[in-house]
């Protein structure tokens, strides 16, 4: 596959195009190509945001790199959410500064969500930086490298009301192939107390729901099996047809990409248990395609602390919702985010996120301790004053409790029979392949000839830990679980 259109003009230069086919990753840079590189912290968002970063290079003559040592732009896609990711984010800056020194003219740009949060401020802070692009800012990245390579600093942390970047279709980078995510609206209009993700990634906006199946068509036509659907809050998707008025919300959506084929499954995250309707519950139970699971973060089991957290909804709500959800998807998976120690949180309190953890029956959880980040409500409003220690140890307890409960869980499956989509060997054999199920649990099965990765198979549990499935491939295909 060639451009047919092989120079553009960019950057102040001609530069000759040769995208090579599909290969997307080139081990040693060609003469005459421009190579970047790309590393991406945090959400899955971000990751998404790699991709489109990455289309908007390739059509001004940049081809992606694993090795940053060969690479003339290494880029970095930052996360804020919690103080941790930016100490990560500071320490790889130290790295790339020593490829700095041993090439000179590598360009260093800083990406997404540390960029938009400290602005010119990283400039000053960071001196081998040369680019400054917040997460809607990225159409910019051509012309802020003219400015870079003409030895100026580049900076466009501008928040917008519109952008989706919903006609850029994404260089899938380091894709497997058979998964993807689409990104279907961006920012986060909720304002949790603890997050920062309101300031960094701006105003919720959603994207023209026909450019989502597009996107759903053209990957499933290149042979994926399974797309992701990504939102800080996928159930506020709402979306107007200008010409018909007619409303697109996230069970519609959900639908029509259903729609685009019975083969290709679509996951989505994240789901807000203040939005998360019966809908959208129906809709995942009408269609065998779309996956059992929903990320539904509950962040503390206590009512008071939900309050000031400005969650919008109190441990009764969120335990309707689960009912609900298990009523309605009686096969449904939900995994979910915790934060111990907030601002006040009492032991007893602390216990109510323990009790709700055994409730919800979670699969699994993504947990942490809180960190205070400069800017948001709890900072301005609440007083950070649950010692590290004691933050650090009730983090513990969550975990403790969480690894229980899913190995429980996974026991249970012992004997079951699954669909599993293969996304490729396992991480720990070339003769084994794993692949998750409905529920997106990962199940490592040994491979027999004739399957590939995109087919799915149907998989007998025969062994499980807290984190992983095993099982044989059944045949044949005795009583299924989607
Ligand atoms: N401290 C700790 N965890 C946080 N999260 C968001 N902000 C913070 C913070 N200040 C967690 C929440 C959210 C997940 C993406 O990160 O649980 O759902
Ligand atoms: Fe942050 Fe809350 Fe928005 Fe999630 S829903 S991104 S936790 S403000």
């Amino acid at each position: 596959m060639y451009n047919d259109n092989p120079t553009i003009k960019g950057l102040n230069k001609t530069i000759e195009i040769d995208r090579q086919g599909e290969v997307f990753f080139q081990e040693t840079a060609a003469p005459g190509n421009k190579y970047f590189y790309i590393e991406s912290y945090g959400c899955q968002m971000n990751f998404s945001d790699s991709e489109i970063v990455g289309s908007i290079l390739s059509e001004v003559g940049y081809q992606p790199t694993r090795n940053m040592e060969e690479s003339d732009l290494i880029l970095i896609n930052t996360c804020s959410i919690r103080e941790k990711a930016e100490d990560t984010v500071r320490k790889r800056l130290r790295i790339f500064d020593k490829v700095k020194q041993q090439r000179p003219g590598t360009l260093v740009g800083v990406l997404g969500c540390m960029a938009e949060r400290l602005k010119a401020k990283l400039l000053d802070q960071e001196k081998l930086v040369d680019l400054v692009i917040g997460p809607d800012a990225y159409r910019d990245l051509p012309k802020l490298l003219a400015t870079a390579e003409d030895g100026d600093k580049g900076i466009n942390v501008f928040l917008s009301r519109e952008e989706t970047y919903a006609d850029i279709s994404p260089l899938r980078l380091g894709s497997n192939g058979v998964t993807a995510f689409i990104s279907i609206m961006r920012g986060c209009d909720n304002m949790c107390s603890f997050c920062v993700v309101p300031f960094t990634r701006g105003r919720e906006r959603s994207r023209d729901p026909f450019s989502i199946v597009a996107e759903a068509t053209d990957l499933f036509n290149k042979g994926y099996r399974e797309v992701t659907l990504l939102g800080q809050n996928v159930d506020s998707f709402k979306w107007i047809n200008p010409e018909t008025e007619e409303k697109v919300n996230f069970a519609h959506l959900l639908e029509m990409v259903a729609k685009v084929a019975p083969d290709l499954r679509v996951r989505f995250s994240t789901s807000h248990p203040k939005d998360i309707t019966d809908e959208v519950l129906h809709t995942i139970a009408r269609y065998e395609n779309i996956c059992n699971y929903i990320h539904l973060p509950v962040q503390s089991g206590n009512s008071r602390i939900l309050e000031l957290m400005n969650r919008t909804y109190d441990r009764d709500w969120y335990i309707e919702r689960v009912k609900s959800i298990y009523n309605i998807i009686p096969n449904c998976a939900i995994s979910s985010d915790i934060i111990t120690g907030f601002c006040s949180e009492t032991e007893k309190e602390h216990q109510d996120t323990l009790s709700m953890i055994e409730f919800a029956n979670y699969s699994m959880s993504y947990m942490f301790f809180y960190s205070e980040r400069p800017g948001t409500v709890a900072a301005k409003k609440y007083e950070d004053d649950i010692s590290l220690e004691v933050k650090k140890r009730r983090l513990a307890e969550v975990i403790r409790l969480q690894n229980q409960i899913s190995y429980k869980s996974n026991q249970a499956d012992i004997g079951k029979t699954f669909k599993v989509l293969i996304e490729g060997d396992s991480k720990k054999s070339d003769q084994e392949y794993k692949g998750r199920n409905s529920q997106n649990k990962m199940i490592v099965f040994p491979k027999q000839e004739g399957l590939k990765p995109g087919d799915y198979v149907y998989v007998k549990i025969s062994e499980a830990s807290s984190a992983t499935l095993r099982g044989l491939i059944s045949e044949p295909a005795l009583q299924t679980i989607q």
